[in-house]
């Protein structure tokens, strides 16, 4: 390895060790999580904070995802509610991040909140992100490891192929086991809102706190920077339920229908499955000598709504694109 370039470690105590004194000494470290990669930095330390914006070349104004080992760490952060009590029971540790408000007192950087008086907070499952946090002993503030506006990284070398010398570790874990980002809840007031579908189905959600709001394109502040309709997009918008593929696309299919030679995100039709090749299939077809990537049809029902949700930031013309 260079002297001064990104390097990839296998995950040892030692090399854990590592990348937690790394994150305390101000240091971003990339690691696997059971959703995606998240590109760390210690949630306390305001430079380390503007370093991974800088690094994703990410807007100011989207704050990022807080990382706790244990949930009880949180409400030292953090104002609890019922409704997120009762989710955090639920899900954590798991694929679920909570908005909740900060409290006075915390010494989370204001800009991992972007100026919100809200933080998203979230206890990864993941045996090695479980370890790293333990072994930083701070909370770390880590968005998904990729590019602004481009999709989540979802093993060790999509990482590697994004970032240079600005990262100075990547965990590799494998690929992500659910490959699709983390649900986000807003339980910061009366109603719970779902601000993001993801690794939760909407489903499980509801069958413990009864019905999620989704915010409308109401006029007024964002509640989530990260609902911006342009997102997590390959070079070209692809061309959503399609059945085969057109002069100048090369299909995406999904399930049994699709053709046999065509990549396909689960030939099972498994929507998990799907949820865990996505990224990593629109990373090899977004090539320019395939052309438009042309993805077939998405049952809208559990893991499937999130892989819609995303599809359809991808495809959407134009706009605000986050990159
Ligand atoms: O699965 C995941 O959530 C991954 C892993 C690494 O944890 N992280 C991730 O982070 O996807 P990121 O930064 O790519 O997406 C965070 C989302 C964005 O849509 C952002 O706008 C929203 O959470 N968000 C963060 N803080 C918020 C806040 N205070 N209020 C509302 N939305 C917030
Ligand atoms: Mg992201």
């Amino acid at each position: 390895m260079p002297a001064g370039g990104t390097r990839l470690v296998q995950p040892t105590d030692a090399t854990i060790d590592h990348a937690g004194a790394l994150i305390r000494e101000g240091r971003l470290v990339a690691f696997p999580t059971e959703t995606v990669y998240g590109l760390g930095a210690d949630a306390t330390n305001d430079r380390a904070v503007a370093a991974i914006f800088a690094a994703k070349g990410r807007p100011q104004f989207n704050p990022l995802i807080v990382h706790f080992a244990v949930s009880a760490e949180v409400e030292r952060h953090a104002l609890m509610t019922e409704a997120g009590r009762r989710l955090a029971q639920a899900f954590w540790p798991g694929g679920l991040t909570l908005v909740l408000r900060r409290r006075d007192d915390t010494a989370i950087s204001l800009l991992a909140s972007a100026g919100l008086d809200t933080i998203a907070v979230r206890v990864p499952a993941h045996d090695i992100a479980h370890r790293l946090l333990a072994a930083a002993g701070r909370p770390v503030a880590a968005p998904s490891a990729n590019l602004s506006g481009s999709v989540s990284a979802t093993t060790a070398a999509h990482v590697l192929g994004s970032f240079g010398a600005e990262v100075a570790l990547v965990v590799d874990g494998g690929p992500c086991p659910i490959g699709i980002e983390s649900s986000v809840v807003d339980v910061s007031g009366e109603v719970p809102l779902l601000l993001r579908p993801g690794a939760v189905t909407s489903e499980a959600l509801e069958a413990v706190v009864g019905r999620l709001a989704v915010p409308g394109h109401q006029a007024g502040p964002l509640r989530s920077p990260g609902l911006l309709e342009r997102h997590y997009a390959p070079s070209r918008p692809p061309r959503l339920d399609a059945r085969t593929a057109q002069e100048g696309e090369i299909l995406l299919g999904f399930g049994p229908e699709a053709p046999a030679d065509a990549a396909n995100l689960s030939r099972s039709g498994d929507l998990a499955e799907a949820a865990a090749n996505l990224f990593a299939m629109l990373r090899a077809l977004d090539r320019p000598e395939f052309g438009r990537i042309a993805v077939m049809n998405i049952p809208e029902t559990g893991l499937g709504r999130a892989i819609n949700d995303r599809l359809r930031r991808a495809a959407a013309p134009s706009g605000p694109a986050l990159r």
